[in-house]
């Protein structure tokens, strides 16, 4: 008998109604409420307090070497990045829109390029990385932001509406990830082979920062957001991957944010349901917490708002408990 057949009997031996039943009768709302509050804190505190696990001293922090390129750039959650990359004072953004910024900057550059055109993005990358290795730099701060969010229950949406949302918000983030990290062992003579040995050295490579900006959708995906929920998800598990294939480069940074709503046009039109426990997200924050983190060189999930912190164990969580989860905080009757 194996621990799973054992908690399988004994969960057996608990019905569903008297689960239910100790639930409502022994627990209110509130101390649920308090219960869930007192975990995320905790969660929370504990997530903070290794923050710096894996991180050297010798992070430089940004520099006015540090080029950044920035998808989604010109206006929301994007603009704001820049803008607080700018104030780092790095050499030079690069932004990577559909549609130009309002404001420029000196040190801004636009390049038009639709993510959802593989043939644009790899003209656009190849062209960039060509032209800053000319120069002996490259982009040494990547941040995939830009990401479109399509509507539909998972029987109306088009085969078209499917490979958008891929392509936009999974596969053009992983092949600028990999164009990025490519120039980045070319130029540091590294080898673009994944070593487990550890054998490499770092000691002279300068510092690289990938930041994706996922979703905390992408842990749990609410009705007729599913496009947008799953391809967070495959974000946010390319960085699984991503971070222990990478093990070996001390001086390359992963950093996902997964927050809640934002308050950019994307979600403009719902109305968040729980704002005491969920507020919505300012950008400027969001983009100031992120910036800080590539400052500090800490890898990583950054979460916000603090709720967000504990939502991956909603998901292990069994079925009345979730279900119960989602109608008190009303996910599934935003959209
Ligand atoms: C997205 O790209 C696909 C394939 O290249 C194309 O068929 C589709 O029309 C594009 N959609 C938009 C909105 O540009
Ligand atoms: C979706 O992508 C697949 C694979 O790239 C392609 O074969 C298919 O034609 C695309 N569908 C649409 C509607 O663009
Ligand atoms: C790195 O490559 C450049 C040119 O490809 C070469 O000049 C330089 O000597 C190499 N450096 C090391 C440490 O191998
Ligand atoms: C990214 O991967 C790292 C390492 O596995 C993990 O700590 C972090 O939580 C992941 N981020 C997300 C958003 O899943
Ligand atoms: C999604 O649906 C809402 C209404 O529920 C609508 O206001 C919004 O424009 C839709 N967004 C997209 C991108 O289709």
């Amino acid at each position: 008998m194996d621990i799973d057949q054992i908690v399988g009997y004994l969960w057996s031996q608990i019905t569903l109604i008297q689960c239910l039943g100790f639930l409502f009768l022994g627990i209110t709302r509130h101390v649920l409420w308090l219960a869930l509050v007192t975990l995320t804190f905790t969660w929370k505190l504990i997530h903070e307090l290794i923050v710096d696990y894996n991180t050297s001293s010798k992070w430089p922090g940004i520099t006015s070497n540090d080029i950044a390129l920035v998808t989604g750039g010109s206006h929301g959650l994007g603009r704001a990045i820049v803008n607080n990359l700018l104030e780092k004072n790095v050499k030079k953004v690069i932004i990577f829109d559909i549609e130009p910024p309002g404001s420029s900057d000196a040190r801004c550059e636009y390049v038009k390029c639709d993510l959802n055109d593989s043939n644009d993005l790899s003209t656009k990358i190849d062209r960039l990385v060509g032209e800053l290795a000319s120069k002996d730099q490259h982009i040494s701060i990547l941040v995939n932001n830009a990401g479109i969010r399509i509507n539909g229950s998972v029987l109306e949406v088009s085969e078209d509406d499917i490979n958008r949302s891929m392509q936009i918000n999974f596969v053009s983030p992983v092949l600028l990830i990999q164009r990025v990290i490519k120039q980045y062992m070319a130029k540091n003579n590294g080898t673009t082979t994944t070593t487990t040995t550890g054998s490499t050295s770092t000691a002279a490579m300068s510092p690289l920062t990938i930041v994706s900006v996922a979703s905390v959708l992408g842990w749990i995906s609410p009705c007729r957001l599913s496009l947008y929920s799953a391809a967070k998800a495959a974000l946010i598990n390319a960085n699984q991957s991503l971070m222990r294939e990478l093990k070996a480069y001390d001086q390359i940074r992963i950093l996902y944010a997964t927050p809640g709503q934002l308050d950019t046009r994307m979600f403009a039109d719902v109305e968040p349901p729980k704002q005491f426990f969920a507020p919505v997200v300012k950008r400027d924050d969001l983009a100031k917490a992120i910036v800080d983190r590539i400052e500090r060189g800490q890898q990583g999930n950054l979460c916000r708002p603090l709720y967000t912190n504990v939502v991956p164990l909603v998901s292990a969580l069994p079925l009345p408990l979730q279900d119960l989860i989602r109608d008190i905080t009303g996910i599934d009757k935003c959209i």
